[in-house]
């Protein structure tokens, strides 16, 4: 069958300058058998071939042409071998589709390609190729630093591209998809400058931006590279060198011009390989709010679990919706204050990470609270979480210890299996029991401890007094000072001392801050939770040598209950209380969700039986996030966690 171009759509930026018109292309958009890509503008190398052999694989009407580079190392490139490397980048890329062998480049690896032999017979005709280019036809006499080049100016790895036939020019091919769940803000392409453009393409009838995914087939990891080819979508709260940073309010992102430089959490990310595909949706400020009422600058992300009207958590809901839904964004970086990771993590059904405190800088990223804002990821692949964090966290963590910890605290732990959720709970529990030959988990009530010997720097405060309001202080008066203030005097003084637009819920957080906290009820509240935290460490969750945390607390991050997005709630509120997750990010541990399993309801959308995610949260010491990530991949090949899948049925 031959392939089918519908059309090229030539898209240019022009820009007016004072006499002459400055203009530079920005990619295309190719049909390549119905199915829409993107051609980057930066030739990657040039075909260094005839022009006459290049018009062989020419199309009428299309100036660029799709072909495939195959690497092989077979003496003998029969139809067999063809058939199977065809097979094998069919089922390991979802960018590659037979349409891109109208013209076929055959970089040959390992022995001399003079002796290749390719015994071809109706193979090419099977697939509508126009131009076959084995290596040791075209050797050219191009040289480059001593070497001379068989067919290429610049060698560039196997995979589909596209082609000038009039040039020779090889462009990388991205594939374009719609984001349908309305999870990112902008789809962006790396620049030959280390710096992102927006990417400039749209899929025919998008709603949504279209994002761009290159070819899994460039890519291959290296101990350099653990994330060679990883595709990552990034909060937009993290700077990125030529974008825009956003923090989900429509004012702050029309305010400030593009930024100058990529934050250093992105950017270890990208060293280590990983392709940033876009920026994803952010709650305002990265404050938690519910849809529908509270998105008012832009509409919250669509959690696919389910009957798709769920609330999909925030404020990382930009990074939970799309990797609970697509099967090409592989993780997205995401920051939890107050879990802000975890909620997303366990309404979207993937695993995700609040950190240790402190383990990446956060220059050039959003503070919400610097006391407690950190930097982890939402995947559905745990080998890939481990090795994504430790290309963000360096030696900030190891995961080496002797062995893992023998004794399971839970909180708020359910003890009988009445309902679906409470029997997966506890089947995972009595699994992970059994995996740590643990003896029987100790249900604990934090306050009750508390009560039972609190530290004398606390006087005689309750656990509630003492941090009840230790979070809403912090953030909205870390907040309000980092960030309101600078972006209200910058607003003010572009628009006539106007105040700009903001949703109601971080408006009465900084309220809050303002009005009924004294001005240093900061330093009151992180007293506070130094206290706590001294205290935990001492009588809870405390420190060991062989196994990092002498114990793991399990709790309760999700249990399949429905939170339409079609209902409507209450006036925002000030997120008081001391629930196990806040107590864990006043004592900077790693708190980190599996997915276990799902749980059925009768949706008032469908008029069915749909299912939803059950999430538990495992907290440990601080510093102990290799050991869970250890324990989540031995986890994964002991078979008890399991890799879930996108779209409504998570397992
Ligand atoms: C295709 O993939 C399979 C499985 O990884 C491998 O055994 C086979 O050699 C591959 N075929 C070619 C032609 O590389
Ligand atoms: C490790 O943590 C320290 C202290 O928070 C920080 O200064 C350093 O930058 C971190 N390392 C990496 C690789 O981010
Ligand atoms: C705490 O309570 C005990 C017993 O009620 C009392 O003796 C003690 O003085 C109190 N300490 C403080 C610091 O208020
Ligand atoms: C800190 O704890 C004390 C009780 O020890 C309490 O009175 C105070 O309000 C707390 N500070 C804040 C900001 O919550
Ligand atoms: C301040 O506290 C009062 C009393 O609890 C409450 O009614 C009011 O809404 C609070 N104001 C703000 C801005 O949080
Ligand atoms: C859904 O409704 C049907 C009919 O009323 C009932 O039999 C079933 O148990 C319900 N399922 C759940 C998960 O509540």
């Amino acid at each position: 069958m031959a392939p089918k171009f519908l059309r090229t759509v030539f898209a240019a930026l022009v820009l007016v300058a004072s006499t002459t018109a400055e203009i530079s292309e920005s990619g295309k958009t190719v049909i390549v058998n119905g199915i829409a890509y993107y051609a980057a503008p930066e030739a990657v190398s040039i075909i260094d071939a005839t022009p006459d052999m290049l018009k062989h694989a020419s199309t009428t009407g299309v100036d660029l042409i799709p072909l495939t580079v195959f690497a092989d190392s077979s003496r003998s490139f029969t139809t067999e071998v063809f058939r199977s490397l065809v097979a094998n980048y069919t089922a390991t890329d979802d960018v590659f589709n037979t349409g891109f062998l109208q013209a076929i480049y055959l970089k040959h690896v390992g022995s001399s390609p003079a002796t290749v032999k390719y015994p071809l017979g109706a193979a090419l005709t099977q697939y509508g190729t126009k131009l076959f280019m084995p290596a040791r036809a075209y050797t050219s006499s191009v040289k480059s630093q001593g070497q001379t080049f068989t067919g290429w100016r610049t060698e560039i790895p196997a995979g589909p591209y596209f082609m000038s036939p009039r040039t020779g020019n090889v462009y990388q091919a991205y594939r374009l998809y719609s984001d349908e769940q309305g999870a990112f803000t902008e789809g962006l392409k790396p620049n030959a400058d280390g710096s992102y453009s927006v990417l400039s393409a749209a899929v025919p009838g998008d709603h949504s931006p279209t994002i761009g995914v290159p070819s899994r087939l460039y890519y291959t990891k290296t101990a350099d590279k653990p994330l060679a080819g990883v595709r990552l979508g990034v909060k937009d709260i993290y700077d990125i060198k030529g974008v825009k940073t956003g923090n989900g309010n429509r004012a702050y992102y029309d305010l400030y011009p593009p930024r100058a430089a990529t934050c250093p959490a992105v950017q270890r990310l990208i060293d280590a390989g990983a392709v940033i595909i876009g920026k994803m949706k952010t709650s305002q400020f990265a404050n938690g709010e519910s849809p529908t009422a509270d998105w008012v600058d832009y509409h919250c992300p669509f959690n696919a679990r389910g009957d798709g009207y769920q609330d999909p958590s925030s404020s990382s809901s930009g990074p939970g919706a799309g990797i609970g839904a697509y099967s090409w964004l592989d993780i997205g970086l995401g920051s939890d204050t107050g879990g802000s990771i975890r909620g997303p993590s366990g309404s979207n059904g993937c695993y995700g990470n609040r950190p240790s405190h402190g383990l990446v800088t956060l220059d050039g990223v959003m503070p919400l609270s610097p006391a407690l804002d950190t930097a982890g990821f939402l995947t559905r692949d745990p080998i890939l979480w481990h090795a994504a964090s430790k290309a963000l966290y360096g030696t900030n963590i190891t995961s080496d210890f002797p062995s893992l910890p023998k004794k399971i605290l839970t909180s708020g732990f359910p003890t009988t299996a009445r309902t679906e959720a409470q029997t997966i709970l506890l089947d995972f529990l009595s699994k992970l029991q059994d995996f740590l030959k643990a003896p029987a988990p100790t249900a604990i009530v934090p306050a009750t401890l508390w009560a039972a010997s609190p530290p004398a720097e606390a006087g005689n405060a309750s656990l509630s007094n003492l941090l009840n309001l230790a979070y809403p202080t912090v953030i909205s008066q870390q907040q309000y000072n980092l960030l309101t203030l600078p972006f209200y005097a910058d607003y003010a003084a572009a628009h006539n001392g106007k105040r700009p637009f903001v949703n109601p819920t971080p408006l009465i957080r900084w309220a809050f801050g303002q009005v009924n906290m004294t001005a240093d009820a900061t330093e009151s509240a992180l007293r506070n939770a130094t206290i706590f935290r001294t205290w935990w460490e001492k009588e809870v969750i405390v420190p060991s040598k062989e196994s990092c945390s002498e114990s793991i607390l399990v709790y309760t991050q999700s249990s399949g209950n429905p939170s339409y997005r079609n209902i409507y709630g209450g006036q925002p509120g000030i997120p008081t209380g001391i629930s196990v997750g806040r107590l864990s990010g006043f004592a900077e541990e790693p708190d980190m969700v599996f997915p276990i399993g799902q749980a059925s309801y009768n949706s008032t959308i469908t008029l069915q039986e749909e299912v939803l995610p059950v999430a538990v949260s495992i907290v440990a010491a601080k510093g102990c996030d290799g050991m869970i990530f250890t324990l989540a991949e031995k986890l994964l090949a002991a078979g008890i966690l399991k890799i879930p899948k996108t779209g409504s049925v998570t397992f």
